[in-house]
């Protein structure tokens, strides 16, 4: 295979400061580099595709208690990626493989190919679809809340990457009824109408305890949260005997906000014998590997879809997408085209 000739420089974004509160472009330098050689077990990566979520949020506060690296400032940040390798030091991997890692937020990625986890570009639609949530979502929805046939679920935060795949998993894996929160009508629809969710709510749109209420009146039995908050608390007061929580994520208050400690009357999850039960997934490759293989099925028979918003624009449009995220304006997982 004739070697792909490299620009002579890789663009990257650096984190300039650590933000006390919004956000804004003040936060990120723009910086070139030249296009690193691989040395001896390492190989060079052009970066095709990078996701971008929340997470990022907490890794820009040197407080954060996720199990996750803090961006450093002055340096280039990371985060999941899929590229192909075009130099190889390495009998591991080979110029043209598609390799999923996290050195993202740049061009060009270079290291020890143990770092980069080669993927059967055939299994899937396209490269990109590597970067779906499906491994969280199916954590979360299968192994830490058991989702069953005929349970009713509730998923807060059911457009985002993880959300919008957990209330499909329910679905493909027998619940009678699941209901989706979210921001807006458009939203709503996009739930229903796309995702197959049963119903939906915005959660602006009055008390979610009511909403829920008249969504689910046998009660909940599993609730996937990523919000916590006001949603939380209202998930618990609906919840029915039993009802299993897998604590995925807590937007409402990972933003700067101050609905991230909800409060959880104990009398309440006692008698009605609730589970709550967090997770930080450090996945395994038997997770991703088992997630892409059941996604490539489901996906070749027509029963789930992959929800996601494509961004164009390569290195230098993450700052603005990374800010428009924060202002809720995607659905699904937002992926930046890089190459
Ligand atoms: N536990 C784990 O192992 C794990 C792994 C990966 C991700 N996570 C967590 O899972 C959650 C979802 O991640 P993601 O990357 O798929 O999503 P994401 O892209 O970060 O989600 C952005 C969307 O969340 C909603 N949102 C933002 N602020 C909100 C608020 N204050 N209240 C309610 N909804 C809000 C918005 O949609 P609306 O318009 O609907 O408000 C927004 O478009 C995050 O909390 C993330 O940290 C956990």
């Amino acid at each position: 295979m004739s070697l792909e000739a490299l620009p002579e420089t890789s663009r990257e974004i650096r984190l300039a400061s650590y933000p006390e509160d919004e956000v804004t472009l003040d936060h990120f330098t723009f910086a070139e580099t030249a296009v690193p050689e691989p040395g001896d077990g390492e190989v060079l990566v052009r970066n095709d595709w990078m996701t971008l979520g929340s997470v990022a949020r907490d890794q820009m506060s040197p407080q954060t208690t996720l199990p996750i690296p803090v961006f450093q400032p002055g340096v280039a940040m990371w985060g999941r990626t899929v590229g192909t390798v075009v130099r190889s030091n390495s009998p591991l991997l080979e110029v043209g493989d598609l390799v999923e890692h996290f050195l993202g937020w740049r061009d060009y990625a270079v290291g020890n190919a143990h770092g980069f986890f080669k993927r059967d570009r055939a299994q899937l639609p396209g490269p990109e679809y590597f970067l779906s949530q499906g491994p969280t979502a199916w954590h979360g929805m299968v192994e830490t809340a058991h989702v069953a046939e005929g349970d009713v679920v509730f998923v807060s935060g059911a457009t985002n990457g993880v959300g919008a795949l957990a209330g499909q998993v329910a679905k493909l894996l027998g619940a009678k009824l699941v209901i989706g929160s979210t921001g807006s009508k458009e939203k709503i629809d996009y739930l229903v109408e796309e995702l197959g969710f049963d119903a939906a709510f915005d959660y602006h749109d009055g008390s979610p305890a009511d909403r829920l209420g008249e969504l689910a009146p046998d009660g909940l039995d599993v609730v996937f949260d990523n919000v916590g908050g006001e949603q939380f608390e209202a998930a618990v007061q609906v919840a029915a005997r039993g009802a299993r929580f897998a604590l995925c994520g807590a937007l409402a208050g990972q933003h700067g906000g101050p609905g991230g400690s909800p409060r959880l009357p104990l009398m309440t999850a006692i008698s009605k014998d609730l589970t709550f039960r967090g997770f930080a997934t450090m996945h395994t490759p038997e997770q991703f590997e088992g997630w892409n293989a059941k996604f490539g099925e489901w996906l070749g028979e027509d029963r789930i879809v992959f929800p996601h918003t494509v961004v164009e624009g390569g290195v230098p449009a993450l700052p603005d997408t990374f800010i428009a995220l924060q202002q809720r304006k995607y659905s699904g997982t937002v992926l930046v085209r890089l190459s």
